[in-house]
């Protein structure tokens, strides 16, 4: 309803909250107006694929929206051009004084953006790409520095993506619902068909790309009956326009498929990997896909796992059953995704045989070495799946012989379902940046996935989006700053959140010194924050069943028998060392292994993730468990209470929309806050007969 009453209103993209980070508002100062608009005049371009024009346009639709000027565009006539673009190849780049050889170095995604006199001394600006993806990321980096008023007039920049893969997962179903979606429908479909709203996916597409993402997988990772029919005839013509909308902006198409289509899709009575008939369907259908789609991405699959089928039915292992698929993709260079999302969802937590956090290694590590090399395994940043706190999964690095992905969530699907302010970027920094020592001290997530650590062929970073139709793309506004920065870090794990986060909010919000103070402190705080008012140390859980809004101590869906969490009136904690527990903390690389299994030198923040203590068990921060919980939850509301204040400040400074938006949902944060609180410490007080040594009303 408020979609058609703001269409009728006025187009989508005169919406501030819609634009997102491509606002290309008009340049307010005369003199930085003038200046940049002196560079503008004429651009010129060599070559024309569907990724330059879409450069083209972008350049000049941005342009002329913030300088009201409209550059005339000449194509293969780059004499009077003052801007140029081109791949390396295109242009005769030694006439600006750049060598070849400053390309031969350069990944195939990666540029030059130049300020540079030619040989008759006139200044020009040189968007020059390895091939035309490195073009379009160019043109993006150039509108972000004209957008945050940044100096272009002597630009020396060569800038190439670290990750190969950098890849969103929606988890759409064709019905036009979202598995795990806070931010409306489906933009993809409509009521078991495909969205007509061509529009709305291209400019996510131009979102995504803008970031430097490059590849999409377009449907949920559970294929239930109706989706298993994209790879049919039935909808692959739909499939293909979609990829011809994404491959403009660098992006390329995947699915998720259905472990079990031999039988679904082809009456075999079988989808054993190693049935002949199961290999011959599944290369048919492949060649059947690359004739609508010449560079169709792969498939991404999740077998054996939360009652998907998958290779374990026919007593096959995973590596058989992913190198079925990936044979069959290997001639057109298509790529096999498969997910180590794979654990027992009905075990038994008071058999201590059993540990959840054990499962990705434990299926994994002893078939390493034995996939094709098509094949890559995505692996969940945890081990458990996307809580506020957990620790990295010991399976990233342990994969010596094998492609992997790390897999993390800009869907706050744990973290508060965009109705709460979480941001997640600080999160994945210190993800990114953990040492597993894999091959020795320095062994970093971000080497592992960004290839180098094992010279993996393929490899990257991809994520779960946080995405719907919503005219803010993702519910609350300020989660929009979650997509942005997940494709900024994968582009680039070595930027730091500060220069994330107020890139952002430049790009967004402009450049009020208030507004970017109080925005920025209420992202920067925003993580730690959730975690305070909700699941302490580490233990996680502790949501409401199914839809995991909300707090539930004992809550866990797969929990038949007695909590995960072993809270009793002595203590908290799960048992997983290597003497008592479940050994878990062995799947890690010395150091780490002593690092968490020793009570002694555990994080705080994972203590009860490893380690089963007493509620009076003295934390390195001084407090005791039980006061921990206390203080934290009651700092947690009163952080929620400034964040009110803090963007209450701001009425006026930003678009009204976007201000109420925001608004109304930390007021709901801060109910949602106020019931963790309250629960949390109720139930802990009851637990362990211990007050609060600050006399604190528990409810
Ligand atoms: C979580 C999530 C599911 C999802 C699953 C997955 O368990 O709650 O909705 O399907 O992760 O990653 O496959």
């Amino acid at each position: 309803m408020l979609e058609n009453a703001i269409k009728n209103e006025q187009t989508l993209n005169n919406v501030k909250g819609y634009r997102a980070w491509l606002q290309y508002s008009k340049i307010e100062d005369k003199r930085m107006d003038e200046e940049y608009r002196s560079w503008f005049s004429a651009i010129g371009v060599a070559g024309d694929t569907s990724i330059t024009n879409s450069a083209i346009k972008e350049l000049s639709d941005g342009i002329e929206s913030m300088l009201d000027v409209a550059p005339t565009v000449n194509v293969d006539s780059l004499q009077t051009a003052s801007i140029i673009l081109g791949t390396y190849q295109d242009i005769w780049i030694e006439d600006y004084g750049m060598s070849p050889e400053l390309f031969g170095d350069l990944n195939n995604e990666g540029y030059v953006l130049k300020t540079t006199p030619n040989d008759n001394g006139e200044k020009k600006i040189l968007l020059i790409g390895k091939t035309d993806k490195g073009i379009l990321y160019a043109t993006y980096h150039l509108l972000r520095l004209i957008q945050s008023r940044k100096p272009i007039h002597s630009l020396d920049i060569v800038d190439a993506p670290k990750n190969q893969f950098r890849m969103m997962n929606q988890w759409d179903n064709i019905d036009g619902t979202i598995e795990r979606g806070y931010s409306g429908k489906s933009i993809f479909y409509y009521e078991n068909d495909f969205s007509e709203d061509l529009e709305r996916i291209k400019d996510y597409a131009r979102l995504l790309s803008s970031t430097g993402l490059n590849a999409i997988s377009i449907n949920n990772v559970n294929v239930w009956d109706v989706e298993t029919n994209l790879i049919s005839k039935q909808y692959l013509p739909k499939v293909e326009r979609v990829a011809n909308i994404f491959r403009a902006y660098g992006i390329t198409l995947f699915l998720s498929i259905n472990y079990a289509s031999p039988i679904a899709l082809g009456n075999l009575d079988t989808a054993d990997p190693l049935d002949e008939k199961v290999r011959a369907w599944w290369k048919k259908k492949v060649e059947e896909i690359y004739q609508y789609i010449p560079d169709f991405g792969g498939f991404i699959v999740k077998a054996d796992s939360e009652n998907r089928p998958g290779p374990f039915s026919y007593d096959r292992d995973h590596a058989d059953g992913a190198n079925v698929l990936a044979e069959a993709l290997k001639p057109f260079n298509g790529i096999l995704i498969w997910r180590c999302f794979v654990y027992n969802n009905l075990q038994d937590w008071r058999d201590r045989s059993t540990d959840r956090a054990r499962a990705a290694y434990d299926n994994f590590k002893p078939i390493d070495g034995q996939f094709l090399d098509n094949v890559i395994l995505q692996i969940k940043n945890g081990p458990m799946d996307f809580q506020v706190r957990e620790p990295v999964s010991p399976l990233l690095g342990a994969l010596k012989k094998t492609n992997q992905l790390l897999e993390l969530q800009v869907a706050q699907e744990y973290t508060g379902q965009q109705k709460d302010v979480c941001y997640l970027i600080p999160q994945w920094k210190e993800i990114l940046d953990f040492d597993t020592y894999a091959k020795g001290e320095g062994t970093k997530i971000k080497n592992i996935a960004g290839g180098t650590t094992y010279n993996n062929s393929n490899s990257g970073i991809a994520a779960v989006s946080n995405i719907g139709n919503d005219i803010n793309w993702t519910g609350n506004t300020l989660a929009q700053a979650n997509l942005y920065g997940f494709g900024r870090l994968t582009w680039n794990p070595d930027l730091t959140t500060e220069e994330i986060t107020r890139d952002w909010i430049h790009l967004t919000f402009g450049h009020d010194p208030l507004v970017v103070e109080n925005i920025e402190y209420i992202l920067l705080n925003s993580w730690k924050t959730y975690e305070n008012y909700t699941v302490p140390l580490g233990i996680g859980w502790m949501v409401n069943p199914g839809h995991h809004y909300g707090p539930n101590i004992d809550g866990y869906e797969y929990s038949a028998w007695g909590t995960y969490h072993f809270a009793d009136r002595d203590g908290i904690g799960v048992d997983r060392t290597v003497e008592t527990g479940t050994g878990y903390t062995s799947q890690y690389f010395p150091p780490n292994v002593e690092w968490y299994n020793s009570l002694d030198s555990c994080p705080d923040e994972l203590l009860l993730f490893f380690h089963h203590v007493p509620y009076t068990h003295v934390l390195k921060s001084g407090e005791t468990v039980i006061q921990h919980i206390y203080n934290t939850h009651f700092k947690g509301v009163e952080e929620v209470e400034d964040f009110i204040y803090k963007w209450d400040k701001l009425v006026g400074s930003i678009d009204n929309r976007i201000f109420e938006n925001v608004k109304e949902r930390l007021y709901l944060q801060l109910k949602n806050a106020t019931d963790w609180r309250d629960k949390i410490n109720t139930y802990f007080y009851r637990k362990s007969g211990i007050s609060d040594n600050k006399n604190r009303t528990i409810y």
